[in-house]
């Protein structure tokens, strides 16, 4: 009873940010983003009547007792689904930083749910795999598929309508992502935690929830037209007002560094200098800049001489998950 599959992280163009259920993993707004080539986590389960509890493997350690209780709670919901009451062990692989605003959290759930689901002996479609893996961390329903991904909120109570799906249109638009590490340490506070307290705290989240649903709709209309303009120009908006909402917050907190605001400049000037280039940050310090592909050496280059940023990762549109052979360990 072992199965290994593969996910990818994604970037949220438009951001998801506040849950209205924090059971269930139900988001506050509907939410797109772009599934990258260039990150992601492989996830080992194996499911043994032999084992008294369950145990998770992160990048080769034992991970702490808060780590692996997500783990056994998400493990709770498999085994509740498929009737079945064994233990497992679970080894995951991380090819991205954790806990750092990469979305570790979303290719990491995206992978055990399609693992876990498999090894149990699940045969499951993507829609139920996209509401599984939501119930680990709410930006891995989007992880399941590949290109660009809406999470639809969902009205109902159950969570039977929120889940992620591929919008139709322009799936064959390869922008760039450059991935500008400015800093890989784990973040102080957790994604779970800041929308937490935003939500529960800041004033400025009113103003987040009346204006998101019409950046989504205009980031999905600037994708099927193929307005790169119009997309960038929401989306850092969007992800600026996010963060806005988080300096509301009581105790305030913000996710950004210096270093994030000397990244943030740059795009703004390179756009002044005439290179269509725009900025978001999700729940960390390190910024995603996207451009045109014709562009992306260009922006590079950029990017890589600013004292602060350690590493830039060119990325493109990327994969959904997939299945890996039993005898392969990562990659
Ligand atoms: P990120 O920006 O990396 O998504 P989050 O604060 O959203 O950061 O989530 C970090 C948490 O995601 C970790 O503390 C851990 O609980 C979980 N996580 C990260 N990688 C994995 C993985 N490979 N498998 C399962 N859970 C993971
Ligand atoms: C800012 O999905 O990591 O990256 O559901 O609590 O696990 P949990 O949080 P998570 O939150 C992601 C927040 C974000 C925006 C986004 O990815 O849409
Ligand atoms: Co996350």
């Amino acid at each position: 009873m072992e199965a290994i599959a593969k996910a990818h992280t994604n970037i949220a163009l438009i951001k998801y940010w506040g849950k209205r259920d924090e059971t269930l993993f139900l988001p506050m707004n509907s939410s797109l983003s772009i599934t990258l080539d260039r990150f992601y986590t492989t996830t080992a389960v194996q499911f043994c009547s032999c084992l008294n509890k369950d145990v998770f493997l992160l990048n080769g350690q034992i991970a702490s007792e808060a780590e692996t209780m997500k783990i056994v709670a998400f493990l709770d919901h498999v085994r509740n689904i498929a009737g079945k009451n064994m233990y497992a062990i679970v080894n995951s692989v991380n090819k991205v930083p954790t806990a750092a605003g990469f979305a570790s959290s979303a290719s990491g759930f995206a992978a055990l749910a399609a693992a876990a689901t498999k090894a149990i002996g699940m045969d499951t479609d993507n829609k139920t795999l996209s509401q599984i893996a939501r119930q680990g961390s709410g930006s891995a329903c989007r992880s399941i598929y590949g290109g660009y991904v809406e999470w639809q909120k969902g009205e109902e109570v159950d969570g039977s309508d929120s889940f992620a799906k591929p919008i139709s249109d322009k799936q064959d638009w390869n922008l760039s992502v450059l991935s500008c590490l400015v800093a890989s340490n784990e973040k102080k506070v957790l994604s779970r935690e800041g929308m937490k307290r935003t939500v529960e705290t800041s004033p400025f989240y009113k103003g987040w929830l009346d204006t998101v649903e019409k950046d989504l709709v205009q980031a999905k209309r600037a994708i099927a037209e193929r307005d790169f303009e119009m997309l960038g120009t929401v989306v850092e908006a969007n992800a600026l007002k996010m963060h806005a909402t988080t300096l509301g917050a009581n105790p305030p907190f913000m996710y950004w560094q210096s270093a994030t605001l000397e990244v943030m400049e740059h795009v703004q000037q390179l756009r002044t200098s005439g290179i269509e280039a725009y900025f978001t940050i999700d729940a960390g310090p390190n910024v995603k800049v996207i451009c045109h592909q014709k562009d992306e050496q260009a922006v590079l280059e950029h990017l890589a001489t600013l004292p602060s940023v350690q590493n830039v990762y060119l990325c493109h549109p990327g994969p959904g998950i997939s299945y890996l052979p039993d005898t392969a360990t990562e990659n």
